[in-house]
């Protein structure tokens, strides 16, 4: 196998481009007044137009997240014309470096860094306005002009400041077991939703939000009273605060699934973005360590309203070994010098909260499972330059569970947490892989342990990301990622 270089030459190609402060995305204004959010031009020869000519893509997490997605979805969407966010919130951090610059994103879709793609925050995400405001501040602040880039969907729902607040009455309460969330109100939110009581953004924006966030305010209420929080909670102060970041947000606000489907109908291409991983999926992780939304590759067109048979690939991203954030059970955790060294070298530190990432390897049956559930076509693996100066690298091959050898993920809580792994241990190269950029010029023990990831998992390996840096990142030529990218 060999590998070529995406990214490009210069590091900060993208950056002049930025600072030039676009004017645009790339799609005609005709498309824009048309889709979002003009008229429903709805007939029979609804996708009789569809000029397919590019993929539309899933890129995901195969893990518990933090597996290196958002410099993996930045690179590739200098290839697309549209980035969407389909769940999640402000918990998720995406780090991407250009150059000596580095981006945190949290909400925002990796594809705004690129001048002319369309970015998307879809009706599945969770929005704080706060959030959101000082994400596009630090962003414009450091060049990149995210407006006129970024559209919102008037179905995502909204985050308040009593979100946090209970969700800390929750985590803390005496007798519950802490899932180590990230604090943001994220799981009350999405129970808000739920529970048909949430407000969306497209309420948020409207006239009657007083009048909305009323009810959900009383509801709130007795809550607050019951855990005598009443000081800590200013329904009023919080009304005319969310008044004002309507007012700031509602030009970027419209019908996101219109906007996708119109864009998919002219033969234009779409990169779903996800966000935590797969592991965390509130239905397929490792329930209730979980986070409460979709995130694996359903979650897409749910969190989307793209149908699924537009979705052409669905590729996962998973790291050379493994990290988790929170608790949990986790099977090929490293609990000795081994897994801080892993830490210490790879920077495992969340990129939202600072916390210390749990470190481990690679975890084989876990793969198997996320690629069953998400259907990917390819896999990316990232951070192998971490693995660098290891002499051996033990892979989880299986679980013993009560006593019993399985490949399996089980689902009950206690058969996740009295998993033993099963280690084969793999020769390490102890040399340097950092930036290389063809398969066949990796140390061959690097190309023996990817081959085995490959054969073990039953998906194949189509890219290799060995260094920070966009151009640190290989496509394997002739493999099904390369040709989804075409
Ligand atoms: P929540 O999403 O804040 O409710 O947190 C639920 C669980 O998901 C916790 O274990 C978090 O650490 C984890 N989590 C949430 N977002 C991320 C992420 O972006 N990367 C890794 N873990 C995350």
């Amino acid at each position: 196998m060999e590998g070529r270089s995406l990214g490009g030459g210069s590091k900060a190609a993208s950056l002049p481009r930025m600072a030039a402060l676009r004017t645009g995305t790339g799609i005609s204004r005709r498309h824009l007044s048309t889709f979002c959010p003009g008229p429903l031009r709805y007939n029979r020869e609804f996708w009789a137009g569809t000029a397919k000519s590019m993929s539309n893509l899933i890129v995901l997490g195969a893990q518990w997240g933090d597996e290196g997605k958002g410099k993996i979805v930045d690179l590739f969407s200098e290839k697309f014309h549209a980035v969407a966010r389909y769940q999640g919130g402000h918990n998720a951090g995406h780090t991407v470096y250009i150059g000596e610059r580095k981006f945190v994103l949290k909400l925002i879709p990796s594809g705004v860094l690129r001048a002319g793609v369309q970015a998307v925050i879809g009706n599945g995400v969770v929005i704080d306005p706060k959030a959101l405001l000082e994400e596009i501040h630090g962003l414009e602040a450091m060049g990149v002009d995210v407006k006129p880039q970024l559209k919102i969907s008037n179905r995502a729902h909204v985050i308040f400041p009593f979100h946090r607040t209970l969700e800390k009455i929750s985590e803390g309460r005496e007798g519950r077991i802490a899932i180590g969330t990230t604090s943001r109100g994220i799981g009350p939110c999405y129970e808000d939703k739920i529970a048909r009581r949430g407000i969306r953004v497209a309420d948020l924006v409207d006239s009657d939000f007083e009048q909305l966030y009323r009810a959900l305010a009383e509801d709130k209420q007795l809550i607050a009273d019951a855990f005598k929080l009443t000081d800590r909670v200013d329904f009023k102060e919080i009304l005319e605060q969310y008044k004002q970041y309507a007012e700031e947000i509602r030009p970027l606000v419209c019908d996101t699934q219109h906007l996708l489907n119109g864009l998919i109908r002219e033969g234009k291409s779409v990169l779903f973005e996800g966000a935590q991983g797969t592991m965390l999926d509130i239905d397929f992780g490792t329930y209730p360590f979980v986070t409460s939304s979709s995130a694996a590759a359903g979650g897409a067109c749910t969190g989307t309203g793209v149908p699924p048979n537009r979705i052409d690939g669905i590729v996962g991203v998973s790291k050379a070994y493994i990290t988790r954030v929170g608790a949990g059970p986790f099977p090929s955790e490293d609990l000795t010098e081994l897994g801080e060294e892993i830490r210490r070298r790879g920077n495992e530190f969340g990129s939202v909260t600072g916390r210390p990432r749990r470190c481990g390897w690679f975890d084989v049956p876990l793969l198997r499972y996320t690629a069953e559930v998400n259907g990917f076509d390819s896999l990316i693996i990232t951070k192998l330059d971490v693995l660098d100066e290891l002499k051996e690298i033990p892979v989880c091959v299986a679980y013993e569970v009560d006593g019993k050898v399985v490949y399996e993920m089980p689902a009950s809580t206690r058969r996740m947490e009295v998993i033993k792994p099963v280690f084969e241990r793999l020769p390490g190269w102890r040399t340097k892989t950092q930036g290389i950029a063809q398969m066949d010029k990796l140390p061959k023990a690097a190309q023996s342990y990817l081959k085995f990831l490959e054969e073990r998992t039953g998906v194949e390996i189509g890219s290799v990301s060995n260094g920070p840096e966009r151009n640190e990142t290989m496509i394997i030529p002739g493999s099904k990622l390369e040709k989804l990218l075409e």
